[in-house]
């Protein structure tokens, strides 16, 4: 993003600081059904509609740093090999034999050479061609050339793996068109995976990902860690389309939580140093672009009521003795930093599903979790949700262009 673009953040956050009401003709936010939150019935719906047609994020090419290296992609009750082929490019594979349905690879991570079966000792290139059957006699019927491993849609944005399950799918550039203009002057392609954390929550994945997406609790919930770099105020929302969003915040201290005395490349862009630069990126994912680094945040639902965060620390690929410690800290702080919110997503999950909160009411700062709900019911289609669970398509004339 160029100055200009600073120059119109900065006088939107001005603007945004001296608001005493919300914007006069601003839709109003009709409540939510808590039903979205608890019935199994609407997760049916949003993994048929939204979880296995829309791209996804996998991972980071960092984390498949040589030919034959791989890491399993296991959500959303799937298992899919995504691996860096000889030739260099990044390929996604069901994990599953074609021989009798095994798992090919049990491990999270690794480097192969070929993927075996652990069953019957099925081999595969790492283009995912049926390579060696012990016993190949035995098998008059197979046709070796058309028993190769089942792809999945994988694409790669700026650094990121995506996968896609609906080999019809547009696209991913088409996709995320709409936001990627925002990381532009951040190169997110030269950065590695420091740590990678999997958190288990007691809540749909959407209770989680809606915290992300307000920054109305950071001054109760967080009053020592996250609230003494945002200025909340300030915080200014951009609806984009296909559900992205972006956020800003001014830095209170000019700094943040990730500190400011580590490696950052000289080339980021001062948009990113100036202000507290936010991406929900649709459906799942948030991360908040900080110089020195940021989490990647994914929210996977694991049934209605659970849920599980993946976090991946993001930074540069530096490897001193200050940037060791650095992360080793960041570890210790961000999990103390998630857990100010964590310990109550489990009391909301509990008084949604007993239908003692039959409905959520969101004010004007959360209007950027409405845009998402309304997203989701696009994507299924809106005449597809019972009508009692459906929310209103009000924002769509507050979408950014
Ligand atoms: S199931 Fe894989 S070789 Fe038999
Ligand atoms: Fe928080």
């Amino acid at each position: 993003m160029q100055a200009e673009a600073l120059n119109l953040l900065t006088r939107t956050m001005e603007a945004q600081l001296l608001r005493k009401s919300q914007p006069e003709g601003y839709p109003y936010l009709p409540p939510v059904p808590s039903s979205r939150y608890t019935d199994p019935g609407f997760a049916g719906l949003e993994r048929d509609g939204m979880w296995m047609k829309t791209w996804l994020l996998a991972g980071h090419i960092s984390e498949l740093p040589t030919g034959g290296s791989y890491f399993l992609f296991e959500q959303l009750d799937q298992s899919v090999i995504i691996s860096r082929g000889k030739d260099g490019a990044i390929r996604a594979f069901y994990n599953a034999c074609r021989h009798r349905g095994s798992a090919l690879l049990l491990q999270q991570s690794g480097k192969a050479a070929r993927f075996v079966c652990p069953y019957h000792s099925w081999g595969y290139s790492l283009e995912g061609d049926l390579k060696s059957v012990p016993d190949q006699h035995d098998f008059q019927c197979l046709d070796k050339a058309d028993s190769g491993l089942i792809p999945v849609r994988c694409d790669v944005s700026r650094g990121f793996i995506y996968i896609n399950f609906d080999q019809q799918a547009g696209p991913l550039e088409d996709f995320l068109a709409p936001q990627l203009p925002q990381t532009e002057g951040y190169p997110i392609d030269k950065m590695v995976v420091k740590h990678r954390l999997l958190v288990e929550m007691e809540c749909n994945w959407k209770i989680a990902y809606h915290n992300f997406c307000e920054i109305y609790h950071v001054s109760t919930c967080h009053p020592k860690t996250l609230s003494p770099y945002l200025d909340s105020q300030s915080f200014v929302i951009a609806l984009l389309a296909n559900g992205h969003m972006r956020f800003a915040t001014r830095k209170k201290k000019g700094d943040s939580i990730f500190g400011h005395d580590l490696y950052k490349p000289d080339d980021i862009a001062d948009i990113f140093r100036e202000v507290t630069v936010a991406l929900p990126s649709f459906p799942n994912v948030f991360y908040s672009l900080d110089p020195i680094g940021f989490n990647l945040q994914s929210f996977w639902p694991a049934g209605p009521n659970k849920s599980v965060m993946e976090v991946r620390m993001m930074g540069w690929d530096v490897d001193t003795e200050a940037d060791r410690t650095h992360w080793e800290s960041m570890k210790g702080l961000v999990g103390h930093i998630l857990d100010e919110d964590l310990h109550l997503f489990g009391s909301m999950q509990r008084n949604l599903a007993q239908g003692i909160i039959p409905e959520l009411v969101l004010g004007y700062q959360e209007r950027a979790l409405y845009w998402f709900e309304e997203e989701i019911d696009r994507r299924i289609g809106v005449d597809n949700i019972p009508e009692t669970q459906r929310v209103a398509q009000v924002l769509s004339g507050q979408m950014q262009r």
